[in-house]
Protein backbone atom coordinates (compact mmCIF):
# COMPACT_ATOMS: atom_id res chain seq x y z
CA UNK A 1 0.00 0.00 0.00
CA UNK A 2 1.10 3.85 -1.14
CA UNK A 3 1.87 5.27 2.70
CA UNK A 4 4.00 7.71 3.95
CA UNK A 5 5.25 8.06 7.59
CA UNK A 6 3.31 11.34 9.05
CA UNK A 7 3.45 11.59 12.92
CA UNK A 8 1.61 10.44 13.92
CA UNK A 9 -0.73 8.79 11.39
CA UNK A 10 0.24 6.81 8.77
CA UNK A 11 -1.24 8.27 5.96
CA UNK A 12 -2.36 6.42 2.39
CA UNK A 13 -2.06 7.50 -1.19
CA UNK A 14 -5.17 7.70 -2.96
CA UNK A 15 -6.26 9.04 -6.32
CA UNK A 16 -9.41 10.80 -6.69
CA UNK A 17 -11.27 8.26 -9.21
CA UNK A 18 -15.02 9.96 -9.48
CA UNK A 19 -16.66 13.65 -8.15
CA UNK A 20 -20.84 13.61 -7.57
CA UNK A 21 -22.70 16.17 -7.46
CA UNK A 22 -25.09 15.22 -4.60
CA UNK A 23 -26.77 18.78 -4.05
CA UNK A 24 -26.09 22.39 -5.06
CA UNK A 25 -23.90 22.29 -1.94
CA UNK A 26 -22.40 18.96 -1.65
CA UNK A 27 -20.25 16.64 -3.71
CA UNK A 28 -19.29 12.95 -2.62
CA UNK A 29 -15.83 12.41 -3.56
CA UNK A 30 -14.38 8.67 -4.38
CA UNK A 31 -10.84 7.46 -3.37
CA UNK A 32 -9.49 4.74 -4.51
CA UNK A 33 -5.93 3.31 -3.21
CA UNK A 34 -3.08 4.26 -5.85
CA UNK A 35 -1.21 1.06 -5.44
CA UNK A 36 -4.28 -0.83 -5.51
CA UNK A 37 -4.09 -2.75 -2.44
CA UNK A 38 -7.07 -3.20 -0.59
CA UNK A 39 -7.91 -0.10 2.27
CA UNK A 40 -8.18 -1.03 6.07
CA UNK A 41 -11.54 -2.02 6.80
CA UNK A 42 -13.82 0.49 8.60
CA UNK A 43 -16.83 0.02 11.04
CA UNK A 44 -20.03 2.06 10.73
CA UNK A 45 -19.53 5.72 11.63
CA UNK A 46 -15.58 5.92 11.05
CA UNK A 47 -14.05 8.76 9.15
CA UNK A 48 -10.80 9.49 7.47
CA UNK A 49 -8.58 12.50 7.57
CA UNK A 50 -8.31 13.90 4.25
CA UNK A 51 -4.87 16.04 3.50
CA UNK A 52 -4.81 18.66 1.15
CA UNK A 53 -2.26 20.73 -0.04
CA UNK A 54 -4.27 24.47 -0.48
CA UNK A 55 -1.52 26.54 -2.15
CA UNK A 56 0.70 27.33 1.15
CA UNK A 57 -1.62 25.99 3.38
CA UNK A 58 -1.60 22.24 4.52
CA UNK A 59 -5.45 21.31 5.50
CA UNK A 60 -6.30 18.26 7.12
CA UNK A 61 -9.81 17.79 7.33
CA UNK A 62 -11.76 14.92 9.28
CA UNK A 63 -14.96 13.50 6.90
CA UNK A 64 -17.20 10.28 7.84
CA UNK A 65 -16.28 7.69 5.23
CA UNK A 66 -19.98 7.31 3.59
CA UNK A 67 -19.10 3.76 1.67
CA UNK A 68 -20.22 0.78 3.09
CA UNK A 69 -18.58 -0.88 5.68
CA UNK A 70 -16.62 -4.00 4.32
CA UNK A 71 -15.53 -1.68 1.26
CA UNK A 72 -11.82 -2.08 0.71
CA UNK A 73 -11.63 -1.13 -2.75
CA UNK A 74 -12.33 2.28 -2.19
CA UNK A 75 -13.52 5.14 0.09
CA UNK A 76 -15.93 7.93 -0.46
CA UNK A 77 -16.79 10.76 1.22
CA UNK A 78 -19.47 13.81 1.44
CA UNK A 79 -18.50 16.97 1.37
CA UNK A 80 -20.53 20.36 2.21
CA UNK A 81 -19.41 23.27 0.73
CA UNK A 82 -18.98 25.98 3.63
CA UNK A 83 -18.76 29.36 2.14
CA UNK A 84 -17.41 31.08 5.37
CA UNK A 85 -15.15 28.54 6.71
CA UNK A 86 -11.38 28.22 6.62
CA UNK A 87 -11.23 26.91 2.85
CA UNK A 88 -10.72 23.22 3.09
CA UNK A 89 -14.35 22.39 1.83
CA UNK A 90 -13.99 25.16 -1.40
CA UNK A 91 -10.62 23.70 -2.12
CA UNK A 92 -12.53 19.91 -2.31
CA UNK A 93 -15.68 21.82 -4.29
CA UNK A 94 -13.30 23.96 -6.10
CA UNK A 95 -10.05 22.64 -7.05
CA UNK A 96 -10.08 18.44 -6.39
CA UNK A 97 -9.80 16.85 -9.57
CA UNK A 98 -10.61 13.29 -10.65
CA UNK A 99 -7.13 12.00 -11.24
CA UNK A 100 -5.43 14.21 -8.23
CA UNK A 101 -3.77 12.07 -5.88
CA UNK A 102 -3.59 12.95 -1.87
CA UNK A 103 -3.30 11.23 1.58
CA UNK A 104 -5.88 10.30 3.92
CA UNK A 105 -5.39 9.13 6.86
CA UNK A 106 -6.53 5.25 7.91
CA UNK A 107 -9.74 4.88 9.55
CA UNK A 108 -10.81 5.84 13.26
CA UNK A 109 -14.12 5.65 14.56
CA UNK A 110 -15.16 7.78 17.51
CA UNK A 111 -18.83 7.30 16.73
CA UNK A 112 -19.34 3.12 16.42
CA UNK A 113 -22.72 1.24 16.85
CA UNK A 114 -23.13 -0.12 20.00
CA UNK A 115 -24.19 -3.57 19.60
CA UNK A 116 -25.93 -3.98 22.86
CA UNK A 117 -28.74 -1.82 21.77
CA UNK A 118 -31.84 -3.59 20.95
CA UNK A 119 -33.00 -0.77 18.39
CA UNK A 120 -30.81 2.03 17.17
CA UNK A 121 -33.04 5.15 16.70
CA UNK A 122 -30.57 7.61 14.65
CA UNK A 123 -31.55 11.46 14.64
CA UNK A 124 -29.25 13.37 12.15
CA UNK A 125 -29.67 17.42 11.01
CA UNK A 126 -28.13 18.15 7.77
CA UNK A 127 -24.69 16.77 6.69
CA UNK A 128 -24.99 15.37 9.88
CA UNK A 129 -26.19 12.65 7.97
CA UNK A 130 -22.91 11.20 6.84
CA UNK A 131 -21.43 8.73 9.57
CA UNK A 132 -25.07 7.33 9.46
CA UNK A 133 -24.50 6.21 5.68
CA UNK A 134 -22.34 3.92 6.66
CA UNK A 135 -23.76 3.10 10.21
CA UNK A 136 -27.12 2.39 8.22
CA UNK A 137 -25.35 -0.28 5.83
CA UNK A 138 -23.82 -2.25 8.74
CA UNK A 139 -27.21 -2.61 10.56
CA UNK A 140 -28.81 -3.83 7.41
CA UNK A 141 -26.17 -6.26 7.10
CA UNK A 142 -26.56 -7.25 10.11
CA UNK A 143 -30.26 -6.88 10.68
CA UNK A 144 -30.57 -5.09 13.15
CA UNK A 145 -33.70 -2.90 14.23
CA UNK A 146 -32.98 0.44 13.23
CA UNK A 147 -34.97 3.64 12.16
CA UNK A 148 -33.44 6.96 10.96
CA UNK A 149 -34.91 10.75 11.24
CA UNK A 150 -33.69 13.15 8.90
CA UNK A 151 -33.70 16.70 9.29
CA UNK A 152 -33.31 19.28 6.46
CA UNK A 153 -33.28 22.46 5.14
CA UNK A 154 -34.72 21.49 1.69
CA UNK A 155 -34.09 18.06 -0.30
CA UNK A 156 -30.69 17.99 0.11
CA UNK A 157 -29.73 15.08 -2.12
CA UNK A 158 -29.93 12.56 0.28
CA UNK A 159 -33.17 11.84 0.71
CA UNK A 160 -34.44 10.06 -2.77
CA UNK A 161 -31.30 7.81 -2.23
CA UNK A 162 -32.03 6.96 1.67
CA UNK A 163 -35.83 6.20 0.25
CA UNK A 164 -34.78 3.72 -2.13
CA UNK A 165 -32.64 1.89 0.06
CA UNK A 166 -34.43 1.92 3.07
CA UNK A 167 -37.91 2.90 2.59
CA UNK A 168 -40.20 3.17 5.63
CA UNK A 169 -36.58 2.90 7.87
CA UNK A 170 -35.82 6.54 6.82
CA UNK A 171 -38.30 9.45 7.45
CA UNK A 172 -37.80 13.02 6.54
CA UNK A 173 -38.01 16.34 8.00
CA UNK A 174 -37.65 19.55 5.56
CA UNK A 175 -37.55 22.72 7.27
CA UNK A 176 -38.71 24.55 4.13
CA UNK A 177 -42.32 22.63 4.14
CA UNK A 178 -42.84 23.42 7.92
CA UNK A 179 -42.25 19.92 9.09
CA UNK A 180 -40.71 19.56 12.29
CA UNK A 181 -38.86 16.66 13.69
CA UNK A 182 -41.65 14.64 16.52
CA UNK A 183 -38.31 14.54 19.06
CA UNK A 184 -40.68 14.56 22.32
CA UNK A 185 -43.10 11.30 20.98
CA UNK A 186 -39.21 9.69 19.43
CA UNK A 187 -37.95 9.39 22.52
CA UNK A 188 -40.78 8.67 24.88
CA UNK A 189 -41.93 5.74 22.02
CA UNK A 190 -39.07 3.66 22.11
CA UNK A 191 -38.70 -0.37 23.16
CA UNK A 192 -36.58 -1.01 26.08
CA UNK A 193 -32.92 -1.16 25.18
CA UNK A 194 -32.91 1.42 21.84
CA UNK A 195 -30.00 3.19 21.54
CA UNK A 196 -29.77 6.66 20.33
CA UNK A 197 -27.30 8.04 18.22
CA UNK A 198 -27.34 12.05 17.60
CA UNK A 199 -25.23 14.00 14.40
CA UNK A 200 -25.87 17.34 13.41
CA UNK A 201 -25.18 20.99 13.74
CA UNK A 202 -24.56 22.03 17.09
CA UNK A 203 -27.90 23.38 18.18
CA UNK A 204 -29.95 20.39 16.96
CA UNK A 205 -27.29 18.08 19.24
CA UNK A 206 -27.84 20.20 22.14
CA UNK A 207 -31.55 19.89 21.86
CA UNK A 208 -31.62 16.13 20.96
CA UNK A 209 -29.14 15.65 24.29
CA UNK A 210 -30.85 17.94 26.30
CA UNK A 211 -34.41 16.19 25.69
CA UNK A 212 -33.15 12.49 26.19
CA UNK A 213 -31.31 13.45 29.62
CA UNK A 214 -34.76 15.34 30.61
CA UNK A 215 -37.07 12.31 29.65
CA UNK A 216 -34.43 9.80 31.40
CA UNK A 217 -32.67 8.05 28.27
CA UNK A 218 -29.28 6.75 30.55
CA UNK A 219 -26.63 8.65 29.27
CA UNK A 220 -24.77 5.18 27.96
CA UNK A 221 -27.58 4.74 25.52
CA UNK A 222 -26.62 8.24 23.95
CA UNK A 223 -24.26 8.48 21.55
CA UNK A 224 -23.18 11.59 19.25
CA UNK A 225 -20.83 12.94 17.42
CA UNK A 226 -20.12 16.41 17.23
CA UNK A 227 -18.90 18.48 13.69
CA UNK A 228 -17.04 21.59 14.84
CA UNK A 229 -14.46 22.62 12.43
CA UNK A 230 -11.72 25.07 13.54
CA UNK A 231 -12.47 28.54 13.89
CA UNK A 232 -11.19 31.52 11.99
CA UNK A 233 -9.34 34.05 14.35
CA UNK A 234 -6.75 36.82 14.07
CA UNK A 235 -3.30 35.57 13.89
CA UNK A 236 -0.96 34.97 16.85
CA UNK A 237 1.65 33.22 17.97
CA UNK A 238 2.98 30.13 19.63
CA UNK A 239 6.28 29.32 21.74
CA UNK A 240 6.39 25.33 21.64
CA UNK A 241 8.94 25.27 24.64
CA UNK A 242 10.02 21.12 23.89
CA UNK A 243 10.56 22.05 20.48
CA UNK A 244 12.34 25.82 20.92
CA UNK A 245 10.34 26.75 18.22
CA UNK A 246 7.83 29.98 17.59
CA UNK A 247 4.95 29.09 15.43
CA UNK A 248 2.78 31.34 13.30
CA UNK A 249 -0.91 30.53 13.40
CA UNK A 250 -2.42 32.24 10.43
CA UNK A 251 -6.40 33.38 10.65
CA UNK A 252 -7.69 30.49 8.40
CA UNK A 253 -5.16 27.99 10.30
CA UNK A 254 -5.57 25.94 13.42
CA UNK A 255 -2.81 26.26 16.17
CA UNK A 256 -2.69 22.18 15.21
CA UNK A 257 -1.91 22.61 11.72
CA UNK A 258 0.39 25.36 12.57
CA UNK A 259 2.42 23.18 14.87
CA UNK A 260 2.35 20.70 11.60
CA UNK A 261 3.50 22.93 9.26
CA UNK A 262 6.66 23.61 11.51
CA UNK A 263 7.55 19.63 11.47
CA UNK A 264 6.41 18.83 14.69
CA UNK A 265 4.85 15.34 15.87
CA UNK A 266 1.15 16.16 17.24
CA UNK A 267 -0.77 13.67 18.14
CA UNK A 268 -5.02 13.58 17.10
CA UNK A 269 -7.83 12.09 16.04
CA UNK A 270 -11.21 13.65 15.85
CA UNK A 271 -9.42 17.32 14.92
CA UNK A 272 -13.01 18.63 16.05
CA UNK A 273 -12.28 19.47 19.80
CA UNK A 274 -14.45 16.37 20.72
CA UNK A 275 -11.49 13.15 21.01
CA UNK A 276 -8.82 14.76 23.71
CA UNK A 277 -6.25 13.12 21.77
CA UNK A 278 -4.34 16.26 21.38
CA UNK A 279 -4.58 18.06 24.48
CA UNK A 280 -1.57 20.04 25.05
CA UNK A 281 -0.49 21.13 28.52
CA UNK A 282 0.03 25.08 28.85
CA UNK A 283 2.94 26.11 30.34
CA UNK A 284 2.17 30.13 30.38
CA UNK A 285 0.49 32.86 28.80
CA UNK A 286 0.05 36.20 29.15
CA UNK A 287 -3.66 36.83 27.25
CA UNK A 288 -6.76 34.84 26.56
CA UNK A 289 -6.67 30.86 25.84
CA UNK A 290 -10.30 30.88 23.33
CA UNK A 291 -11.35 27.24 24.19
CA UNK A 292 -13.32 25.86 21.45
CA UNK A 293 -13.41 22.25 22.48
CA UNK A 294 -16.10 19.74 24.27
CA UNK A 295 -13.50 18.26 25.74
CA UNK A 296 -12.35 20.00 28.52
CA UNK A 297 -14.21 20.72 31.60
CA UNK A 298 -15.51 24.36 32.24
CA UNK A 299 -13.19 23.77 35.19
CA UNK A 300 -10.19 23.21 32.97
CA UNK A 301 -11.46 25.50 30.76
CA UNK A 302 -11.01 28.13 33.27
CA UNK A 303 -7.85 26.87 35.26
CA UNK A 304 -5.67 27.89 32.40
CA UNK A 305 -3.56 24.56 31.80
CA UNK A 306 -4.23 22.46 28.81
CA UNK A 307 -5.78 23.49 25.36
CA UNK A 308 -6.76 21.41 22.84
CA UNK A 309 -5.14 23.11 20.07
CA UNK A 310 -6.98 21.25 17.29
CA UNK A 311 -9.78 23.55 17.30
CA UNK A 312 -9.07 26.24 20.03
CA UNK A 313 -6.70 29.24 19.97
CA UNK A 314 -5.08 32.31 21.58
CA UNK A 315 -5.37 36.04 21.98
CA UNK A 316 -2.52 38.17 23.48
CA UNK A 317 0.79 38.51 23.79
CA UNK A 318 2.59 35.28 24.56
CA UNK A 319 1.48 31.72 24.55
CA UNK A 320 3.91 28.54 25.77
CA UNK A 321 3.13 24.88 24.83
CA UNK A 322 4.87 22.19 26.39
CA UNK A 323 5.18 20.30 22.98
S1 LIG B 1 -7.88 15.91 17.86
FE1 LIG B 1 -9.64 15.35 18.97
S2 LIG B 1 -9.84 16.94 20.44
FE2 LIG B 1 -8.22 17.59 19.18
Amino acid sequence: MATKAHAPTTMIEVEVVAITVVSDIIKRFRFEPVDGQPLPVFGGGAHVVVEMQDGDTQRRNPYSIVSPPGTTDHYAVSVRRDDVGRGGSLYMHNSLQVGDRLFISHPVNLFPIDHRARKHLLIAGGIGITPFLSMMAQLEAEESHFELHLSVRSDGGFLDEIHEHYGKRGSFYRDDRGEVLPLAALLAGQPLGTHLYVCGPEGMLNWVLKSAHDAGWPSQNVHYERFLAPPVGTPYEVLLAVSNITVKVSAQQSMLEAIEAAGIDAPYMCRGGACGQCETKVLSFDGELLHNDHFLTDDEHAGGQKIMPCVSRFQGRELVLER
